[in-house]
């Protein structure tokens, strides 16, 4: 699978990742009550086309906006609701939603039980060990959860109050595996197929979701559920140039070079690393997208090679 990231999974690289076999992908989160709202960058997050099943990621911090939020979602095109009790940052935590709510599972447990309540489509539910490591909760909301009639639990295994700091704990997902029997998600810190392995042979979960290590390479999920090949150099440079493309489609010009321009970071850091900073920062930062992309194409065309296997494994 792979995780839902806010400013980074949208639209485009869903349909990305999707086409190259992610068994799953997440909208980045939509914030419940601006959606209710009307908030348009809620609805650019909801959107979706040829991915299928949509699953959208809601996140708050009071029942009735969750339910309200859900209804819309599902009434536009949703067919999975995932609830967000693991973002970490400060925004979102203090407005006591994301891994905040793990503070106070009864809190948790009115939201997703609004949630389940206003929509017929399966509801799902992400989030962390707990908030620091004397309140590891995570089996206890879980449970819970699961008799609420959440039907599948994605744990990253890191306490909130680790932000994204240490390592994932792949073990401590285990204790949410012998109290649940809805299919359970691991996640954290994997980004090869070995890691992939160990996390389920450590948590026993029935399946991995990868985040950040799918930043620059969005087919790495489908890679490492062996439904595609590691692309070679020239096809790279292709999905480089058709994601740009993408994103110019989908924001507009002006914002989408704003937005394309983290992911050519990305692909550069990856395939290009023989580009001085530079020149790197010149392809970045060009307002021409034309100029943007052929560089980036020709820097990535002559990097990748020299890369790939290293990436691959
Ligand atoms: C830039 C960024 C944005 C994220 N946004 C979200 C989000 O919107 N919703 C969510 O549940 N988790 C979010 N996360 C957390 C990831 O889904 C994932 O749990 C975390 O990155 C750990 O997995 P990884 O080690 O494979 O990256 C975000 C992470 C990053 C790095």
């Amino acid at each position: 699978m792979l995780a839902p990231m806010s400013g980074v999974t949208d639209l485009p690289f869903r349909q990305l990742a999707w086409r190259f076999g992610a068994g799953l992908v997440v909208t980045e989160m939509v914030a419940s009550r601006e959606l209710v709202g009307n908030a348009s960058e809620s609805w650019s997050r909801l959107k979706s086309s040829g991915i299928d099943p949509h699953m959208v990621q809601l996140a708050g911090r009071e029942a009735y906006w969750m339910g309200e939020a859900a209804r819309i979602a599902a009434d536009n095109g949703a067919d999975v609701i995932d609830i967000n009790m693991g973002c970490p940052a400060k925004k979102v935590t203090g407005g006591y939603s994301g891994s905040a709510l793990m503070r106070d599972p009864d809190h948790a447990l009115s939201l997703i039980e609004a949630t389940v309540k206003a929509v017929d489509v399966p509801v799902t539910l992400k989030m962390r060990l707990g908030w620091d490591e004397n309140s590891i909760n995570a089996p206890f909301i879980a449970k819970r959860a699961q008799e609420a009639g959440v039907q599948m639990i994605t744990i990253h295994g890191r306490t909130r109050m680790q932000f994204y700091n240490g390592i994932a704990d792949w073990d401590a997902i285990r204790a949410v595996r012998d109290v649940i029997s809805v299919p359970l998600v691991a996640n954290g810190d994997v980004a090869t197929r070995d890691d992939a392995n160990e996390i389920l042979r450590r948590s026993g979960a029935d399946a991995v979701m990868i985040g950040r290590s799918s930043q620059g390479r969005p087919w790495h999920a489908g890679v490492l559920a062996g439904a595609v090949e590691h692309p070679d150099a020239a096809e790279i440079a292709d999905i480089v140039a058709e994601h740009y493309g993408m994103m110019l489609e989908f924001y507009g010009t002006d914002i989408g070079l704003r937005h394309a321009r983290k992911h050519l970071g990305w692909y550069l850091g990856r395939f290009a690393p023989q580009l001085a900073a530079q020149e790197k920062a010149a392809i970045m930062t060009s307002t021409e997208p034309a100029t943007a992309l052929s560089g980036a194409v020709a820097a990535i065309a002559a990097g990748a090679g020299l890369v790939e296997q290293k990436d691959a494994a």
